[in-house]
């Protein structure tokens, strides 16, 4: 029998449309649950909606329907947003189901009946909007010390749980460990709260109708918070003892948010200790987004629509699994962060486009190109020789140490340190980066030497192998694009029923795998051409005409007589001098000499090559997006009988930054870069260690 695991979000208020702070919970949430699937646990992941309690009340009067109408046409956005994330919820529980409804009138008697309920008259300050009570002390400036809002005096009959008299038991459970509150920080700060005295608890209402009524007592209705936290039983049945609810109860892990730390850290097992019910192992609190550095809230009309980021990123061919890897890769979870735009392009071309996109390319490329497809089966092979020994430029063995990976990457999951695990992964992605770029397998293929034709097939077998391993365990973060990685490795079966254990061997490949070549999975986001749509669009909209966009700028610069410099056999480099066009350099002494003001009129730059394809109808031109640090160029350079893209993408090259755009069989190019000899053996300039792109050559 697997091991079960029980995992939970907070279910969210109507109240409010899905906003960027639900998804980050269930996206976290939905992470753990494919995590743990991934390792062969039997997993029950829940998520859901909270419709009752007095807000709802006033918002369906205001829009002047009934409160079940309201929470009716609220609930499926909530629904949908699962669906729009890719989340992959095994039950969503609503709390106005009549199994919800049942359950909260059985705890609420079952508590009565544990004489851990009394009757009395409750008078103290209350928010509305947090529909919370609060003592004189407790007070910021006279106002709810959550919200910042105006606070009313109330009195009103009640029923209360005797939290104070569980204070004691509480603090020993989450000291010794029993009652898991993470991160350690949050831990403290409950400790201190439940240590500096804990109040009886108000249990009911008779201020507002729109929840379940207390048994025998309908005037009053159950305080929302009992009735909220009781979906985390009444979804597996309980009160019905046996089914899910005894396969899957006690939660393994509840994920929240800091600000519904206590009601889930202090009530929600004090409640469960008064019933006789067994407490949830363990809370994750996580921090909260801002947007631009700014509390996002309606009124400040800057909350972020998870909706649209992921209909943008569908657009762009990213869809959720982008938005779901930056939202757990930009800030380690339990902290705060910030959302904005521009972060997320960056972090998207810069981890997924840049590096696992490169990796993928050249990977899927080379394979297909230099081994007829077939991905090299290196198992019983001695330490290619690739890894072993040859430490230039960092250490290969990372590559071969899948085991270590595996062993650091389930640490960090296992205590849902989500940013940390990604970076273990993508030390390895970087590391299978290097190796190829410091192998060269294009030069390896060219050469006769079987010598090199070992090495090309370890370095290109080492690379499917950390591919693999990549897709596998990103799994949990980006499920559709990992498994259209898995696919294009060859591999058929789904991912969703990959079962990792511990062993190396299931990154290996057996003889006779082949490739499948697909799209790339990462395309790269063009924040220029999207912002020259988006103008043309409004222009188009408005009926002005489209203002000139940074892109297209002298694009279409009529009769540019730079064409001859972005010439497709690019000049040789002059510091060689060598070869049948060298010999054509001016004598030393010659008037032609320049002086050094001339020479640094060119801005040569380091540049980066993201992306390279052939021009179609030519076997000379190739398309390449070089980053050359402050920009992104497209430059049309005339090397495409000595490079296939493949061998191109990550390469660092020398750009002239400074050349006039001009047009290669239409299409533009704004640069050029640096190659010495004829167009079918050519060399590109480079350097003898890795430099940052946009750095000046001089
Ligand atoms: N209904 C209660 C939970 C009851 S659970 C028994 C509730 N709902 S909520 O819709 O207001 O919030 C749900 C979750 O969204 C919480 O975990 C909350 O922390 C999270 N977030 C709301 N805004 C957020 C951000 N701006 N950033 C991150 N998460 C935030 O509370």
């Amino acid at each position: 029998m697997p091991e079960k695991f029980y995992i939970t979000t907070p279910i969210y208020y109507v109240n409010d449309v899905p906003h960027i702070g639900h998804a980050y919970t269930t996206v976290a949430a939905d992470v753990m649950a494919r995590y743990q699937r991934l390792l062969g646990r039997d997993v029950y992941f829940l998520t859901g909606t909270d419709e009752h309690g007095q807000k709802v009340e006033k918002t369906a009067a205001a829009k002047g329907v009934t409160c079940q109408e309201f929470a009716d046409s609220v609930a499926p956005r909530f629904r949908e947003l699962c669906g729009a994330l890719g989340a992959s919820n095994d039950g969503f529980i609503r709390t106005t189901e009549p199994r919800h409804k049942e359950a909260v009138q059985r705890m609420f008697t079952l508590l009565q009946e544990k004489g851990a309920i009394y009757k009395g008259e409750y008078e103290d300050w209350y928010c509305v909007p947090c529909e919370s009570f609060w003592t004189e002390l407790q007070l910021n400036g006279g106002k709810c010390p959550d919200c910042g809002r105006d606070v009313d005096k109330l009195k009103e009959e009640s029923y209360f749980f005797k939290l104070s008299e569980y204070g004691d038991r509480l603090a020993e459970k989450i000291e010794s460990g029993e009652l898991v509150i993470m991160p350690e920080s949050r831990k403290n700060e409950i400790l201190s709260f439940v240590r500096s005295g804990l109040r009886d608890l108000s249990v009911s209402r008779t201020s507002f109708t729109w929840g379940i009524p207390v048994p025998g007592d309908e005037r009053h209705v159950i305080y929302v918070w009992l009735d909220a936290l009781t979906n985390y039983l009444s979804a597996l049945g309980w009160p019905d003892e046996t089914g899910d609810y005894a396969k899957y109860w006690p939660a393994d892990t509840h994920v929240i948010g800091k600000d519904i730390l206590r009601f889930h850290a202090v009530y929600w097992p004090a409640f469960l200790m008064a019933a006789g019910l067994p407490l949830p192992k363990r809370i994750f609190s996580h921090g909260w987004w801002t947007k631009d550095g700014e509390k996002m809230s309606k009124s400040r009309g800057n909350v972020v629509d998870p909706f649209a980021v992921v209909a943008d990123l569908d657009e762009l061919g990213l869809g959720a699994d982008a938005f779901r890897y930056f939202l757990l890769r930009e800030v380690p979870f339990g902290l705060d962060g910030d959302f904005s735009k521009d972060a997320m392009v960056t972090r998207i071309n810069t981890d997924l486009a840049n590096d696992l996109g490169n990796l993928h390319f050249r990977t899927i490329n080379m394979i297909e190109k230099y081994l007829d497809g077939e991905i090299p089966a290196l198992e019983g092979r001695e330490l290619p020789t690739v890894l072993a020994g040859n430490a230039e430029g960092g250490s290969y063995d990372a590559c071969w140490e899948f085991h270590g990976l595996y062993e650091s990457f389930r640490a960090r999951m296992d205590e849902m340190a989500f940013s940390e695990a990604l970076q273990a992964v993508w030390r390895l992605i970087s590391e299978a980066n290097r190796l190829i770029d410091h192998t060269a397998p294009w030069a390896l293929a060219k050469s006769d030497k079987p010598e090199d034709r070992r090495k090309l097939v370890e370095v290109l077998g080492v690379s499917a192998q950390v591919l693999k391993a990549s897709s596998v365990l990103l799994h949990p973060f980006m499920p559709v694009k990992t498994q259209a990685i898995y696919g294009q490795l060859g591999h058929a079966d789904s991912l969703d029923a990959f079962t990792l254990t511990n062993s190396n061997r299931y990154f290996m490949y057996d003889p006779g795998q082949r490739i499948v070549r697909g799209p790339a999975p990462f395309p790269r986001i063009e924040t220029d051409k999207i912002r020259a749509k988006k103008a043309a669009a409004e222009a188009a909209a408005s009926g002005k005409p489209a203002p000139v966009s940074k892109v297209s700028v002298g694009r279409d610069a009529p009769g540019a007589p730079e064409v001859k410099k972005a010439s497709p056999s690019p000049q040789p480099s002059p510091a060689r001098g060598e070869g049948a066009k060298a010999s054509s350099a001016p004598a030393p002494d010659s008037d032609a000499r320049i002086k050094i003001d001339d020479f640094m009129k060119v801005d040569l730059r380091v540049g980066r090559v993201l992306e390279a394809e052939r021009v179609p109808k030519s076997d000379k031109l190739i398309k390449m997006r070089i980053d050359i640090g402050a920009e992104v160029r497209q430059i049309v350079g005339g090397i495409g009988k000595s490079f296939g893209p493949e061998e191109l993408v990550g390469r660092t090259v020398v750009v002239v930054a400074n050349l006039r755009p001009a047009k290669l069989m239409g299409i533009e190019s704004q640069g050029m870069v640096l190659a010495a000899g004829e167009p079918d053996t050519l060399m590109l300039a480079g350097f003898d260690a890795d430099v940052l792109p946009g750095t000046k050559v001089k």
